[in-house]
């Protein structure tokens, strides 16, 4: 789990993948994979076969903030860099990509009445404005600060949602098999800002198939949606989200593959998100597309937390789906 948690580290939000784009590129390049990257950033590692083309997708940005303007006393404006739940923002330690560390404060200590993005500062410890715009500029990205731990079968860290991902496809590039399949892994940009950077990477690949492997939420807290998702149930194979409802058939080979293989899986719908398997789907004529999900509590928050034998559960039936002859 050392490079699931080096992956976590990284500071790199939607848009500002480079970092995460290096590690990610080494890794492939040790296993053997040529890799090419496309105009938006996204990496693409290719292992080429004769039979159908399948891709296989996880995002590596991450949510976050970015600078708007520093006020006169030295506080810094903020606009967000995809979905952020602004009621839990208060009081949260943010980091900037050159390592300045910021407490998100509120203006009105009631906030959460009234959340609004606007009404929100980050104090960087600056006394006026020049001292802050010294440290941080005007379109400056920041994320959310939070250590990664194991502890039992659970791993806890901020950036899970979807470097759980880029760690799954990693880790079924090396232990992969022999495959007649003509295979694609991407490592899309942008995907908290709309599934953008999939979008792109599935027009220049048009696969036959895909599969966008991500996390989603679960329904086994006391506090949560009504959800037939469990920590520790097994790989969710999405039968839809708010982006896609997915192809049968993908859904009816993935169940088969973890029947034949007894890999422990469970049923995903998820009422409240999107996954780059929508945009992958509505690319060029039509993507047959479907998703595979890794379950996670606090989506979204410095705590994302996931299950190190669903992640095991992931990677057996994705490494199976990338062997399975696809026809
Ligand atoms: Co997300
Ligand atoms: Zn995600």
């Amino acid at each position: 789990m050392e490079l699931l948690k080096k992956l976590t580290e990284v500071n790199a939000p939607s848009g500002r993948e480079d970092d995460i784009r290096d590690i990610i590129a080494a890794e492939a390049k040790r296993l053997g994979y040529e890799v090419y990257e496309d105009a938006l950033g996204s990496l693409i590692a290719h292992r080429s076969g004769n039979g159908k083309k399948l891709m296989i997708d996880a995002h590596m940005d991450e949510i976050g903030i970015i600078a708007t303007y520093a006020d006169d006393k030295g506080y810094i404006r903020f606009g967000a860099v995809g979905g952020l739940e602004l009621k839990e923002l208060h009081k949260r330690r943010v980091r900037f990509s050159n390592g300045t560390m910021g407490i998100i404060g509120a203006e009105d200590e009631k906030f959460e009445k009234k959340a609004e993005i606007s009404s929100l500062y980050i104090d960087i410890g600056a006394k006026d404005k020049a001292a802050a715009e010294a440290l941080v500029k005007t379109g400056d990205t920041a994320v959310f600060d939070g250590r990664y731990y194991e502890q039992g079968d659970v791993i806890v860290s901020k950036a899970l949602d979807d470097r759980a991902g880029c760690y799954i496809l990693l880790r079924v590039m090396g232990e992969m098999d022999k495959s007649d399949n003509d295979l694609y892994f991407v490592f899309s940009t942008q995907e908290e800002l709309g599934l953008r950077g999939a979008r792109t990477a599935a027009f220049g690949i048009m696969p036959d198939y895909a599969i966008a492997v991500d996390v989603t939420d679960t329904g086994d807290t006391p506090s949560c949606p009504v959800m037939d998702v469990r920590l520790g149930g097994g790989a969710a194979i999405k039968v839809m989200d708010d982006s896609v409802m997915c192809d049968i058939n993908v859904i009816n080979t993935l169940r088969e593959i973890a029947e034949k293989n007894g890999i422990p899986h469970q049923t995903e719908i998820l009422a409240d998100g999107g996954t780059d398997a929508g945009t992958i789907a509505m690319t060029g004529g039509g993507v047959r597309a479907g998703g595979v999900s890794v379950p996670a509590r606090y989506i979204h928050s410095p705590s994302e937390m996931v299950s190190r034998s669903d992640i095991e559960s992931c990677i057996r039936l994705l490494r199976a789906a990338c062997e399975f002859n696809w026809s």
